[in-house]
């Protein structure tokens, strides 16, 4: 699959620039010359991260009866995490440079021999395990009986739910649990901006299925769905690949395994794992806590622990998909022969933060103003729509730069026959359709 060398036409440098020019993504508390990994959602990315999500829950839990809604807390008891193998296995090795004091994954690094930040010989140290989870306490005494984690993933809060759920669901395996949530990683070299962050957002789906044969198929089905789902928002298929692991990839318990993969402008960059993952993760809890989390199929009488396969998706990486994929650039030529680049986010109309846009031609008349505003109240509980005014290139370069799909005008023929210009945003053509229509022209467009 990476023979086709498709390419990015963004630098991450643009992608940060936009969105912070923009209001999609900030440093977190940049006043204080920010935090590494740590990352806050302006304006417009908290919108589009929400579709994001929106985009994953409709698909998931919203459009199927087969798998139900579940929402656990962050801190959970710290078994949890014994039983899961974070604690013992949840790390990477890291080194320390004595002379600089600055410090590396052991697996980034080409040799062990020289620093390559100082360059000094012989500075590091061996290699040593550096857990990943961020710790914290719980009450007022921070000993260690206190100790409690952010949890690494939200799996396994559904994993030690199971039996509650299935229970209070009426579901029986084949069936799923979804959230979307929180999770922490004290990651050594956090980078590629919301790429590898230390607080970020998964979107997992624990799919339960009994022992029929079946489960290989299920998983291809998982994953036969999840190539739809970016498909069917719009990712570039050639900038997108579902990698299969091969064994010697995958944990020992996991019969099978996909990442699905999506070409950053640093190469390619996981977005999502897909596994068949056995029965490991129940049978884990079932030993350490010693209570009952197997399925009691009435019909057959039978008590088994059901198979379990993943997909686990990561907000922020999607997000950012969103973004670098969206991101466009063309050379335009203005009515006096001038040339410029435009800068055009071609968000999915679903995932764009405004899909509509709506403007005066001048400002300074009223009743100009005052029917961009009317058009705009009527069309706000339908679609995202945004009024603005100002400078007319301005104002489309803006919304252009945001990904929104339709811009609407009001001049004065708007006045005298009840008629408005609609400005697209992929090939910038202009329609004039009459103000009663608008609702239905921009439905068609906007909501399939
Ligand atoms: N429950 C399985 C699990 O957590 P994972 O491959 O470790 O699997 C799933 O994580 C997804 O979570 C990744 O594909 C990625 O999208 C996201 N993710 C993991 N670590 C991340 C980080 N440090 N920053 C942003 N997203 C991350």
């Amino acid at each position: 699959m990476d023979t086709a060398a498709p390419t990015t036409n963004v630098t991450m440098d643009e992608i940060t620039a936009l969105a912070k020019r923009r209001g999609f993504i900030f440093q977190s508390s940049e006043i204080y010359g920010g935090i590494g990994g740590f990352f806050d959602y302006g304006p417009l990315g908290a919108i589009l991260k929400r579709n994001v999500k929106d985009a994953w829950w409709h698909e998931i839990v919203e459009l199927r009866d087969d798998v139900v809604a579940f929402d656990a807390a962050i801190v959970m008891h710290p078994d949890t995490w014994v039983a899961s193998g974070h604690v013992a296995a949840f790390h990477d090795k890291l080194v320390d440079c004595r002379h600089c004091k600055h410090r590396f994954r052991a697996d980034h690094l080409k040799n062990l021999e020289k620093c390559p930040d100082c360059g000094m010989m012989g500075s590091l140290t061996e290699p040593r395990n550096f857990n990943l989870m961020l710790k914290t306490s719980v009450g007022p005494m921070e000993d260690s009986a206190a100790l409690a984690y952010l949890r690494p993933e939200t799996a396994q809060g559904i994993f030690v739910n199971f039996k509650n759920i299935y229970q209070s669901a009426r579901k029986k395996p084949p069936f799923g649990i979804a959230q979307i949530g929180k999770s922490f990683r004290n990651e050594i070299t956090p980078g590629n901006f919301t790429y590898r962050m230390r607080e970020f957002e998964q979107a997992e789906l624990e799919y339960f299925v009994p022992h029929d044969g079946k489960d290989m198929e299920v998983y291809q089905s998982w994953v036969e769905a999840r190539k739809k789902w970016y498909s069917d928002y719009g990712i570039k298929p050639d900038r997108l690949r579902f990698y299969e692991l091969k064994p010697e990839e995958r944990p020992h318990y996991a019969l099978a395994g996909t990442d699905v993969e999506y070409l950053f402008p640093w190469g390619w960059g996981e977005l999502e794992s897909i596994a068949h993952r056995g029965t490991y993760d129940l049978d884990a809890h079932i030993k350490l806590s010693g209570k009952d989390l197997t399925f009691f199929d009435e019909a057959t009488k039978q008590k088994y622990v059901p198979i379990l396969i993943e997909s686990s998706a990561g907000v922020d990486r999607t997000t950012l998909t969103m973004l670098v994929d969206a991101f466009d650039k063309e050379k335009v030529v203005d009515e006096n022969g001038k040339e410029s680049l435009r800068t055009v986010l071609r968000f999915h109309p679903k995932i764009a933060p405004v899909q509509v846009g709506i403007f005066p031609l001048a400002r300074n008349k009223p009743e100009l103003v005052e029917k961009a505003q009317l058009i705009e109240r009527g069309l706000r509980p339908h679609f995202r729509t945004q009024y603005d005014e100002g400078n007319v290139g301005q104002l489309y370069r803006r919304q252009d730069e945001i990904g929104t799909p339709f811009c609407l005008m009001v001049d004065y023929q708007t006045i005298a026959d009840q008629t408005i210009t609609v400005r697209h945003r992929d090939s910038m053509k202009q329609d004039r359709i009459a103000v009663a229509q608008l609702a239905a022209y921009l439905a068609e467009r906007l909501t399939y």
